[in-house]
């Protein structure tokens, strides 16, 4: 007789589950806090890329009150590299939200976390299931490949998103459903993966119906992508003193309430091009310039600019974006070589 789909997975997870920080060891109580915290930093990032930046947090900011009473601009900066800033942002104010609605703690069932900013319903359901043990659905990138392969959903995604969700429905017990969730995220990274998936080592593959197709890389079917594109645009590397000049970003648009070099000329000076940077946003591919001046102060030493002149030698610690990140190197490079 087969085992029920989620049984296997939940035989295999027990064996071969990932050791990540926050998730609770055996025997453990989860704590809402990390399990909402790493879902946030999750969201469009790679496992490895999130594990220092939740150490930092977590060990910075401990608890939800913690985090709420941090000072926006130390948060911004603690986010910096994350990258999809609207996140940080989000987060804080998810944090304030839970303090000042919810006494400090987050609601454990999925509309009202919903209603929480920066939380949708793969985030919501994720810390019902994982952070409180009650069953919910939690539908990621991960699942819908595992789900879409599992019963060979024809359908292309994203207008299949409805049909798979109803049969990850299907493989959630009312006991682990945060066990059967993070399993198939493992499982999603692990063997399930985009291409070449290692089915032989798969708990499910006999009851793949991909597998026994013999193509299971084809699913999850997709709409095919547009291109993304390119825009151009210049950065401003202005020194003083040993001092560049930073500006901060509206909070909304594009790294939204990140530090980051003008991008208009803020003063009339001797400029000079220092090379260009590529950069990749989820919808757009981006080539920016740098250009370099240096200036002095006026002679009144009135500072008539609309920024924040951040040290040159510390420009490591501003939480520069990404992208602001790799034309600050450039700025060091036409530094040394002026
Ligand atoms: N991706 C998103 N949430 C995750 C989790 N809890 N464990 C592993 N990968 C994840």
């Amino acid at each position: 007789m087969p085992v029920d789909a989620s049984t296997a997975l939940l035989c295999w997870y027990a064996v071969d589950k990932r050791l990540l920080p926050w998730r609770a060891e055996a025997g453990e109580t989860p704590d809402p806090y990390r399990v909402w915290l790493s879902e946030i930093m999750l969201q469009q990032t790679t496992v490895a890329a999130v594990k220092p930046y939740f150490a930092a947090f977590t060990a910075r900011w401990p608890t939800t009150e913690a985090l709420a009473a941090a000072e926006d601009a130390e948060v911004m900066r603690a986010w910096a590299g994350l990258g999809y800033y609207a996140r940080a942002r989000n987060l804080l104010a998810c944090a304030r939200a839970v303090v000042a609605g919810h006494g400090g703690r987050f609601p454990e069932d999925e509309a009202t976390l919903l209603k929480l900013p920066g939380i949708g319903p793969y985030t919501a359901a994720a810390i019902v299931a994982i952070g409180f043990g009650k069953r919910a659905v939690a539908v990621d990138g991960n699942v819908e490949r595992v789900v879409s392969r599992l019963f060979a959903v024809k359908e292309q995604l994203p207008g299949s998103r409805k049909a798979i969700r109803a049969l990850a429905d299907r493989l959630v017990p009312e006991q682990g459903a945060g066990d059967v969730a993070q399993a198939m995220m493992d499982l999603g990274s692990a063997i399930c993966t985009p291409r070449n998936p290692a089915c032989p080592r798969c708990p499910l593959n006999a009851q793949c119906a991909a597998f026994a197709e013999g193509d299971p890389a084809r699913y999850p079917v997709k709409a095919p992508k547009a291109a993304r594109p390119r825009r151009e645009g210049i950065a401003y590397w202005l020194e003083r003193e040993g001092e560049v000049l930073l500006v901060r970003r509206p909070a909304n648009g594009l790294l939204g309430g990140m530090l980051a070099l003008p991008e208009a000329p803020p003063a009339k000076a001797d400029w000079h091009e220092a090379g260009a940077v590529d950069h990749i946003f989820t919808h757009f591919e981006l080539t920016m310039k740098l250009h370099c001046a240096e200036t002095a102060r006026g002679p009144d030493g009135i500072d008539r600019y609309d920024g924040l002149w951040w040290p040159v030698e510390r420009i490591g610690e501003a939480g520069l974006p990404t992208l602001f990140a790799k034309l600050a190197a450039r700025g060091l490079e036409w530094r040394d070589a002026a």
